[in-house]
């Protein structure tokens, strides 16, 4: 063996010796007084052969006066240390990178844009216009007028116009300017952050009006739906983060000002409007879900904590009582086309406002039981005993595929909140599918690694939902 290969070997195994506990052991063991004994193996929650915990992973150091405390064994925990330090560093330049090209990026943000054929039927080029997703054209009409509804197949159309897109990525991009920030320090991200509300939600040229009368419109309408509110569901992301720059010499709090006089309009036409007050009546599925949530993080953002409180806590409930079965199956996701997609992307928006719940102070937001037994955690259960069969024997029509990607950022947030090991369990055969199921879809998997971290440091869900 040339000399050049031995060398690497050999410090590879000064290195395994280094970690070996054996070697910390016998360095414990010359301090007379500190005893370690051999820890049993962590009991798991279920006894399944296939899946232990590793046995050895706490030292038990009794002192001098008899106090047993236990420590993670110095093995795992440099390798946590190694672990969490590459983490945080990816996310770090990521997030810089990402906030890089958002400064980079001067294309104008604007509802104004609309060509003149797209205008709703208001003609106001500030009134936000969206396709309804799930619409065609009626073939027994001869101009294929009103639309009619195919659910579970998306009509390309919904692309033609561009503001759906652009507000989407308008919180995106703000939300992650306010997470740079809160990182860097850099005063460049909050001015753009301020540039952008200023241009969507301000300046009298590109401003939108503060409500959804043409979101969600079918073609022969002559208003919006109520399913449309469901398009500024992402407004959290940028709600979230605004707090995070207020302390930049940057941020410009006349702008604030007018954001929300922005929103207490919005929020005027949300309690008021016809579209508004059916999404909250009528949108007994996810819709209603992300309503709920929209109003709490807008009562929030306006001051109106005692509001936010009251209408979290509340919403969460109820929503717990009329969405989810004693089983954890949620019927009105269930008899959707996309039956698979819909109960997830419901039991996200119960993950937020059972944070926002929780951050107002209700103890029992994550496991709140309704009158008949449902919870939060048994509908995450449900899925996910189908998940760990690939969706086999899933009872529901479901015309989509049984993605598992945001499934799995749902099951280790599980984990933090509930610490039940059955999560730990699953995520070891579900991360490896999931990245697996990304790459093939040419997507990238993205560790959940800021996720969880601020869940665990300030309980927010800054990046948790997509
Ligand atoms: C702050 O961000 C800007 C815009 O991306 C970048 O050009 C600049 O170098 C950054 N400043 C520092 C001190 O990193």
């Amino acid at each position: 063996m040339p000399i050049n290969s031995i060398l690497p070997l050999m410090s590879l195994v000064i290195m395994c010796f280094l970690l070996s506990s054996t070697f910390w052991i016998q360095l414990h063991d010359e301090e007379k007084t500190i005893v370690i004994s051999t820890d049993p193996p962590i009991s798991t929650q279920h006894d399944d052969p296939s899946f232990t915990i590793p046995p050895k992973m706490f030292d038990t150091i009794t002192d001098e006066n008899g106090n047993v405390r236990e420590y993670v064994k110095e093995d795992y925990y440099i390798n946590y240390l190694e672990v969490q330090r590459t983490q945080h560093q990816e996310m770090l330049t990521n997030l810089i990178e990402l906030a890089d090209e958002i400064v980079a990026n001067n294309n104008v943000y604007s509802v104004t844009l609309k060509k003149k054929k797209d205008l709703p039927p208001s003609k106001d080029p500030h009134d936000y216009m969206s396709l309804s997703r799930y619409f065609w054209p009626n073939p027994d009409k001869p101009n294929g007028l009103p639309y009619v509804r195919i659910d579970g197949i998306e009509n390309p159309e919904i692309n033609t116009i561009q503001d759906y897109t652009l507000m989407r990525n308008l919180f995106k991009e703000i939300g992650n300017l306010g997470a740079a920030y809160f990182f860097t320090n850099n005063d460049t991200y909050v001015e753009k952050a301020i540039y952008r509300i200023d241009e969507w939600f301000i300046n009298e040229k590109t401003r939108m009006n503060p409500n959804l009368n043409y979101a969600g419109f079918r073609r022969g309408d002559k208003i919006g739906r109520r399913t449309g509110v469901l398009d500024i569901r992402p407004v959290f992301k940028m709600l979230q983060s605004i707090p995070l720059m207020r302390s930049s010499p940057k941020w410009d709090f006349a702008v604030e000002r007018n954001l929300r006089q922005w929103f207490s309009e919005y929020y005027f036409w949300l309690k008021t409007s016809p579209i508004g007050q059916k999404a909250k009546t009528e949108g007994k599925n996810n819709h209603g879900t992300h309503y709920d949530a929209q109003i709490t993080f807008i009562l929030s953002f306006l001051g109106r904590d005692e509001e936010a409180r009251a209408y979290s806590k509340q919403a969460l409930m109820n929503r717990i009582n009329i969405g989810i079965l004693p089983t954890g199956q949620q019927p009105y996701e269930t008899k959707r086309m996309l039956s698979w997609h819909y109960s997830i992307f419901n039991i996200q928006a119960l993950f937020l406002l059972a944070e926002r719940a929780d951050h107002y102070g209700f103890k029992e937001s994550w496991n709140y039981v309704g009158k008949d037994g449902q919870t939060l955690q048994k509908s995450v259960d449900y899925i996910l005993s189908y998940a760990l069969k690939d969706g086999e024997g899933w009872p529901f029509q479901n015309i989509g595929d049984f993605e598992i990607n945001d499934f799995v950022k749902v099951l280790e947030l599980s984990y933090v909140i509930w610490g039940d090991r059955k999560y730990l369990k699953a995520l070891s055969s579900l991360r490896p599918k999931a990245k697996l199921e990304q790459i093939q879809k040419g997507l990238v998997f993205e560790d959940n690694y800021l996720c969880v971290w601020s869940l665990m440091t300030n309980r927010l869900l800054w990046s948790c939902i997509e």
